[in-house]
């Protein structure tokens, strides 16, 4: 098959994937091949606004101009050289982020499951050589119902069935807790000296846009504290804007000692992510410790930097915090009378409303179907909730267009 064909139409390509790729995804039936702003268009031409931005990759929109730019200045000049070698963008790259997110030390990699493996081999070095703690008898702490991603050591502490059933056996080392919940922190950290960390979403994405408690995050830094655990915040999902600040625990002034970033720190343009930390914790890693090919390559550098200049120059944090309160706001007023939809939570500008169905029942993705047919696209996460999290460079206008779109397909479905 040639590669430069004519465009055929949805079904071919969707036939084309299931024929030949692994069925570990449940795509909704659109097939995009364009993406500007926030908005996206499928193969027939048909335009939507994109309310996923590719799980809060895509934050700075679609295809932004000023990231684009620096993608193809660099892909024409030097895009990989491995860490055999040193080149003139990593360093520049690691500078800049350490500044705009205040940390001595970045170590980078692509994907989010491998900034968080690296910050798992950093916690637990830390505990064995600077905490003391017996070799191989280091524990971190994590949550119920959390997501860190598809790695066989991520998913072994997974408590979602669908995503570690299998694939044991299980690496060990994990105590897991219920999220939200700071006396089972404390019972957790009290109850064995050997924790050398507690790993968090600061808001629970996958699960559901779940919001803890204020306060949590502050308290659970406090304990961590307390007890010298290291408390490492996974902003892969949360950070960069998504939640009305550049980081979800700036809401509570919480500094995490390691910091897990990804997605948006690409602006979805090249998989791109890190771990920083500062000296005391990051001198752990040494030379043959961890590593990527790809990893700190100069085109995902570039991309990086600018990818985070547009964060910072569109004020795209500060645009979240006031469209977000506006999306809750007004679908807030329609849900009070919804027979459809239980409630809606989150922060800034990644939301979920949760519909009034169980968990195995097709109501939520019968409504993004309909979503889909009326021009927005959304996803439900875990059975009966729908994620909303449009690119952070929407303005006024289009989120109240947006919203007329969600409050008249859900009128579609009220009984
Ligand atoms: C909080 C969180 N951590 C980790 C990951 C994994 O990132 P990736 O899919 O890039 O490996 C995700 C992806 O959705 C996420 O939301």
């Amino acid at each position: 098959m040639s590669t430069t064909e004519t465009t055929k139409n949805s079904q071919y390509y969707i036939d084309l994937e299931n024929q030949h790729g692994a069925h570990n995804y449940h795509p909704l039936p659109v097939v995009l091949d364009k993406g500007e702003g926030v908005f996206v268009w499928d193969v027939e031409g048909k335009k939507y606004y994109d309310f996923l931005s590719a799980y809060s990759a895509v934050n700075q929109g679609h295809s932004h101009p000023k990231i684009v730019n620096a993608l193809i200045k660099q892909a024409q000049t030097l895009t990989l050289t491995s860490r055999a070698f040193h080149n003139n963008v990593l360093g520049r790259y690691e500078k800049f982020t350490c500044e705009y997110f205040g940390y001595d030390k970045l170590l980078p990699m692509n994907s989010g499951a491998e900034a968080v493996e690296a910050a798992l081999k950093i916690c637990r070095k830390w505990g064995y050589e600077i905490k003391g703690i017996p070799e191989n008898k280091g524990k971190i702490i994590v949550c119920n119902k959390n997501f860190h991603g598809r790695t066989t050591t991520i998913v072994s502490f997974s408590s979602d069935s669908s995503a570690n059933k299998n694939f044991g056996p299980y690496s060990s080392g994990f105590i897991n807790i219920d999220y939200n919940d700071l006396n089972a922190l404390e019972t957790a950290l009290k109850s064995n000296s050997n924790v050398s960390g507690f790993l968090v979403e600061p808001i629970q994405g996958e699960a559901g846009v779940y919001v803890p408690d204020e306060g949590y995050l502050a308290k659970a830094k406090a304990l961590c504290e307390q007890y010298n655990v290291l408390f490492i915040a996974d902003e892969i999902q949360t950070g960069i804007g998504r939640t009305g600040k550049l980081l979800a625990v700036d809401h509570e002034g919480v500094k995490p000692d390691i910091l897990i970033l990804g997605k948006a720190l690409s602006g979805g343009m090249y998989p791109v992510s890190a771990a920083l930390a500062n000296n005391e914790i990051m001198k752990v890693m040494t030379p043959g410790t961890h590593g990527s090919t790809f990893g700190g390559n100069p085109l995902g550098a570039a991309v990086a930097i600018a990818a985070l200049e547009v964060i910072r120059d569109e004020r795209l944090a500060e645009n979240a915090e006031k469209l977000g309160n506006l999306f809750r706001n007004e679908l807030g007023n329609y849900i009070e009378t919804s027979q459809i939809v239980k409630l809606i939570r989150g922060k800034g500008l990644l939301n979920a409303i949760v519909i009034n169905d169980t968990q195995d029942s097709d109501t939520a993705w019968n409504i993004c179907l309909a979503l889909r047919d009326n021009g927005l696209l959304a996803k439900p996460t875990h059975g009966n909730i729908i994620r909303f999290a449009p690119p952070l460079v929407m303005n006024e206008e289009q989120l109240l267009d947006c919203i007329s779109i969600i409050i008249k397909t859900l009128k579609q479905f009220e009984v």
